[in-house]
C-alpha cells in the first residue's frame, strides 16, 4: 500500500510507521514537528530513506500546501494522526485546538476528496468520546458525551468523517484509542502517566498522585495500536464508524505506580495532593466490535509494556528532565 500518516513523528504515528515500513509498505510522513520529534522518525530514515520507501514531509495540515502533498503522492490509505493532543492545552486556547483538530481535519477530509482517496483512518479519543458512562466497559453504541474542547473537537473530525462518506463515498474508520502508553511517549508533559512515573522512578525523583490514586484507566501499549490502524485499513470487510481500540480492563493510578515501582526496584512512595477537577473516575472501552469486525485485540499485558517503556527510556537517557509529577 502507498500510505500518507499525519502526525507521523509523534509518540503514535512514529510507531506506526515503523511498523508499515516493517511490513512492506511505502509510507510518505507528513508532520510540523510542533510536538513531534525528528528522533522518531530515525529509523525509518536510515533504513527506508535511501531506497525511497520513506519519504517526510514537514507541512502543517492548516498549510495551502496540503491539497497538492496529498494529491502529488496520491495514498491509498490515508492515517490521520496529527492533532493537537494535549487536554490541558486544549482548555488553555480552545481555538487553537480547534484550529488544528477541526479545521486541519477537515483540510485533510478536503484533500483526500480531491485526490480520490477513498480509505481515511483517524485517531479518535476512545477515552473522552464518552464523557463518565454510567456502565463499563463502554460501547460504540453509548451516547456520544464530550466534556472538554479536545474531547469535542476530537468527535467533531469524526463527523466531518461521516459526512464525507455520505457524500463524496469516502470510507472513514474512526479508532476510538484507549490510554495509549510506551516508547516514545515523552515524560515531560502533563499526560502520560506510565512515561511520567517510569521516567521518575527510574530516576529516583519524587512522584505525585492526584486525589486517591483509586480512578482507573484503560492502558493499551502502542504497538497494539499500530496494529489495530494497520488492520483498518487492511480489513476485507466494508466497514465504517468507530471502533474502541483498548483492553476492556481498568487499572488504578495506585496499581500503576506499584507495578512501576516493581519494574524499577525503586519502593519509594508517592505523594498525594487534590484531585485534578475536570477528569473522570473511570474509564474502560468494550473492544467486542474491533475483535470481531477487523480481528483485532491487545497482546502486550501492562507488566510487559511497561518494562518495554522503562527499556526505551533506559536507551534515550539523555533525556533529562523537570517534571516530577502526574496524576
Ligand atoms: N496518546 C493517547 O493516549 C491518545 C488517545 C486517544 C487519541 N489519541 C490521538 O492519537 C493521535 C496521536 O497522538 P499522540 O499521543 O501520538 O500525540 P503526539 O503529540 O505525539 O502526536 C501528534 C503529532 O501531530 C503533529 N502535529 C500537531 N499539529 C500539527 C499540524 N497542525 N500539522 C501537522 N502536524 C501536526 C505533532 O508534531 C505530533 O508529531 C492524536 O490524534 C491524538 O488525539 C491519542
Amino acid at each position: 500500500m502507498r500510505t500518507f500518516v499525519t502526525g507521523a513523528a509523534g509518540f503514535i504515528g512514529s510507531t506506526l510507521v515503523d511498523r508499515l515500513l516493517a511490513d512492506g509498505h511505502q509510507v510518505i510522513g507528513l508532520d510540523n514537528l510542533s510536538t513531534g520529534r525528528a528522533e522518531n522518525l530515525k529509523q525509518a530514515f536510515l533504513q527506508y530513506g535511501p531506497d525511497g520507501r520513506f519519504t517526510f514531509i514537514r507541512a502543517d495540515l492548516l498549510g495551502p500546501e496540503l491539497t497538492s502533498i496529498v494529491a502529488a503522492n496520491r495514498p491509498d490509505v490515508v492515517f490521520h494522526l496529527a492533532a493537537q493532543a494535549s487536554l490541558p492545552a486544549s482548555i488553555a486556547d480552545p481555538q487553537r485546538d480547534a484550529a488544528i483538530n477541526v479545521l486541519g481535519t477537515i483540510s485533510l477530509l478536503e484533500a483526500c476528496r480531491r485526490a480520490d482517496v477513498d480509505r481515511f483512518i483517524y485517531a479518535a479519543s476512545g477515552g473522552s468520546r464518552y464523557g463518565a458512562p454510567q456502565r463499563l466497559p463502554v460501547t460504540e453504541t453509548c451516547p456520544v458525551d464530550p466534556l472538554s474542547p479536545y474531547a469535542a473537537a476530537k468527535v467533531a473530525g469524526e463527523l466531518y468523517a461521516g459526512a464525507y462518506a455520505a457524500m463524496y463515498g469516502v470510507r472513514p474508520i474512526s479508532l476510538g484509542l484507549a490510554n495509549v502508553y510506551g516508547p516514545r511517549q515523552h515524560p515531560h508533559g502533563e499526560a502520560g502517566v506510565i512515561a511520567i512515573f517510569c521516567h521518575a522512578l527510574m530516576n529516583r525523583l519524587a512522584t505525585t498522585i492526584y486525589g486517591d490514586g483509586e480512578s482507573t484507566r484503560d492502558y493499551v501499549f502502542v504497538a497494539d495500536v499500530a496494529d489495530a490502524f494497520i488492520r483498518a485499513a487492511t480489513t476485507d470487510h466494508v466497514v465504517a464508524g468507530v471502533f474502541n481500540v483498548g483492553t476492556g480492563l481498568q487499572t488504578t493510578v495506585n496499581e500503576v505506580h506499584r507495578l512501576i515501582a516493581d519494574a524499577t526496584g525503586n519502593a519509594d512512595p508517592p505523594r498525594y495532593a487534590a484531585a485534578r477537577s475536570g477528569e473522570v473516575r473511570a474509564s474502560a472501552l468494550d473492544i467486542t466490535k474491533c475483535r470481531s469486525t477487523l480481528d483485532w485485540h491487545p497482546t502486550v499485558p501492562l507488566a510487559e509494556g511497561i518494562e518495554r517503556t522503562i527499556d526505551w527510556l533506559r536507551a534515550e537517557s539523555h533525556i533529562e528532565s523537570p517534571v516530577l509529577q502526574a496524576f
